[in-house]
């Protein structure tokens, strides 16, 4: 990949031709970082799993190298985590002795208590609290596969990923808050596991005081007496379980084109190797240096970057709990990096956009010391140029966009601050990582020219940390990723690479959509519109939104004979996929039509819709069955105050 404009004092041109001249020299080398109970002597094995296999005989232990290792180095008084959290209006440190602590006696309940073993599931449906990364960290010491569900999905997303994951166990909490909002937790947990054919044998539950919650008696169990009677049979100290590089740490569900959530498999050693060459290569972070990365848990973003990688590397990782606006204010970023010395920071373009609606002079900015802050990074949707602009403006600092999935878990195409800043150009996330053989293709999987539009593709092996296979589906893993563009990793996004190499990602080439910085299927809520009893047919598409960059909106068609007030069907609509996928889905526009557009094979016209809807020039598609329907679905939108 050649970068013409490249700094001259940047390394990444010749660390990416390092990579691509030798690539198990490359991960070999960037392994040695890492405390192995058994070193690698393969890097990688092409005739292993899927694709291939990294390290497939290194031995070593997730939880160790995030926590026991800074101890045994002389870390253990250093904050681990700083959790923030302005909802609750409190705050804590754990140092890294502390967290050790924390992580073996979980350890200890999840193995003794409950009999987890190693390669047991755990799911984790959690809010933003510092028990939930000892949970993971605790799973990750006994070899336990967790997998953490975001706290905004409804009882059947969760029920989706129960039947699938089997949790030996699921660790929640009685309640989340969503900023001055109390969400009782366990209700959604109780009425997922009625929906769920597979029972979990124990809940653990932690009580927090602004919420408590009935303990439904023989499955439940209280976290603190949990906690209290294993420092009464003395912290049976269990040793990190040594884990093969390829045993699997976590599972993490993402929107794929049906309601079936995919189960992206995260390794172990692989995991440690790429996400510890991160934070020094891509953000140029020191251990001991205090980072933040303001996302959720619940997301991939979450466990790389405000659990793993941070902790992998020694740093002080912040755990925020609270909103970019409200909690209890637009300045809340600000007082948070400049309160704990933050000195990279992590969020999605769309914190930011919230931030410039209240505060677009950034009043707030100004009374805070950001004096340690020197770099922001914006990943989860396109960074849009204003965004950049106005975010560059305010703090001074760069502001640097990196594109990334929750396949892969770290960047695809970053600008590698570490290795010398490149220059921005707006609207591009900058260049591929070493690791990525980066490619743009036709529909018959030919290389297009530098410029031109296409697919965006991996050749194969995709590196370290990626996703070896979806949680025991292996074929759907080849389908979804690997069949349409044979020899690559097809990421479903489509853009191209310019003439500097530089990589542009301009949208997704399936059903998925992003709001707010969430991954969601248009696929899955049409499925849930589909299923109510009025709806013949129907046609979600995610359409432009100042804020959260998209937002779903859903055409309805009615079966023949339904006299019923449409308003009254598009409010049932509404609750419906509030009620199945949950508030993050943010479905609130439903709209009652006659017919969709359709060519006259029969497929519906989404992208005309969306232009549409998007104020974007659009023409009459030549395939159109009937074009008297484009202005049928024109004035239902203009009636609800959408588009044309
Ligand atoms: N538990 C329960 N409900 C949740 C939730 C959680 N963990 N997270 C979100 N929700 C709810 C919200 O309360 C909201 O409910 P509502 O419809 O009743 O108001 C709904 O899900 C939609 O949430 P969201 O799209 O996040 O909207 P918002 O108005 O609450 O916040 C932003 C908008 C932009 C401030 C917020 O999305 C944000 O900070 N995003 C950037 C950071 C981020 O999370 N990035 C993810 C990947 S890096
Ligand atoms: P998720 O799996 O939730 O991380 O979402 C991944 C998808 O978000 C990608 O496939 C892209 O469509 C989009 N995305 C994430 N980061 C960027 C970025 N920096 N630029 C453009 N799109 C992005």
């Amino acid at each position: 990949m050649d970068v013409k404009t490249s700094a001259a004092t940047s390394r990444y041109p010749e660390v990416y031709a390092r990579w691509q001249r030798d690539p198990q020299g490359f991960w070999g080398e960037a392994a040695r970082d890492v405390a192995w109970i058994k070193p690698p002597k393969t890097v990688f094995d092409p005739n292993a799993g899927v694709y291939g296999r990294w390290f497939p005989d290194g031995v070593c232990n997730t939880c160790y190298n995030a926590v026991d290792r800074h101890v045994e180095a002389g870390r253990g008084e250093q904050a681990a985590i700083i959790y923030d959290s302005p909802v609750t209006n409190s705050k804590q440190t754990i140092t890294y002795a502390a967290l050790q602590t924390k992580t073996e006696t979980l350890a200890g309940i999840l193995r003794h208590t409950f009999g987890v073993k190693k390669g047991d599931r755990v799911i984790l449906y959690m809010p933003m609290v510092p028990e939930a990364l000892v949970a993971m960290l605790a799973c990750a010491r006994i070899g336990a596969v967790h997998s953490v569900v975001f706290g905004g999905f409804a009882p059947k997303e969760l029920a989706t990923r129960i039947d699938d994951a089997k949790p030996k166990v699921i660790v929640s909490a009685s309640c989340g808050l969503e900023g001055a909002r109390v969400i009782a937790y366990k209700p959604l947990l109780d009425e997922a596991i009625n929906l769920s054919k597979h029972k979990p044998e124990a809940c653990l539950i932690l009580q927090r005081p602004q919420l408590a919650c009935e303990l439904t008696p023989g499955r439940d169990h209280d976290w603190q007496k949990a906690w209290d009677d294993a420092l009464v049979w003395a912290r049976n100290v269990l040793e990190p379980e040594p884990m093969l590089a390829t045993d699997p740490l976590y599972i993490l569900y993402t929107s794929g084109t049906t309601g079936i959530p995919k189960g992206v498999v995260r390794d172990n050693g692989g995991h440690l190797v790429a996400l510890k060459w991160s934070m020094k290569n891509i953000y140029d972070i020191d251990p001991g240096e205090t980072w933040w990365a303001g996302s959720d848990i619940g997301w991939v973003v979450g466990h790389s970057y405000i659990v793993y990688a941070p902790l992998f590397h020694g740093c002080t990782t912040v755990l925020y709990e609270g909103k970019p606006v409200g909690t209890p204010d637009a300045g809340a970023f600000w007082r948070v990096i400049a309160e704990h010395k933050v000195a990279a920071f992590f969020t999605a373009p769309t914190a930011f956009r919230a931030i410039k609606k209240e505060d677009p002079q950034g009043k707030l900015f100004t009374k805070y010391d950001l004096s340690k802050f020197r770099t922001l990074f914006l990943a989860g949707e396109r960074a849009d140029p204003d965004t950049i602009v106005w975010a560059r403006d305010l703090l001074n600092k760069p502001v640097i966009d990196h594109w990334w999935q929750t396949e892969t878990g770290w960047t695809i195409a970053g600008n590698p601050v570490g290795l010398g800043q490149l220059p921005v150009k707006l609207g591009s996330p900058t260049v591929p990582m070493p690791g990525y053989d980066l490619r743009v293709v036709d529909d018959a999987c030919q290389e297009v020219k530098r410029g031109q539009m296409g697919s965006l593709v991996v050749k194969l092996p995709l590196p370290p940390s990626c996703l070896p296979t979806l949680w025991q589906q292996d074929e759907r893993m080849k389908e979804s990723y690997l069949a349409e563009f044979p020899g690559y990793y097809k990421t479903a996004d489509a853009g191209f690479i310019d003439q500097d190499g530089y990589v542009f990602v301009m949208g997704r080439t399936d059903d998925i959509i992003n709001v707010a910085g969430h991954r969601l299927s248009t696929g899955g809520m049409e499925e849930v519109l589909s299923a109510h009893r009025d709806v013949a047919e129907c046609a979600v598409l995610g359409i432009k939104d100042d804020l959260k960059g998209e937002v779903p909106c859903g055409f309805i068609v009615l079966k023949a004979g339904v006299n019923r007030p449409p308003e009254e069907i598009e409010r049932e609509c509404v609750q419906l996929v509030r009620d199945k996928i949950g508030p993050v889905a943010a479905f609130k526009l439903a709209i009652v039509v006659n017919r969709l557009p359709k060519t006259r094979s029969g497929k519906i016209l989404r992208g005309t819709i969306k232009k549409m809807a998007d104020h974007e020039p659009w023409n009459m598609p030549a395939t159109i069955d009937d074009p008297a329907v484009l202005e049928e679905i024109g004035a239902a939108m203009k009636s609800k105050g959408v588009g044309v």
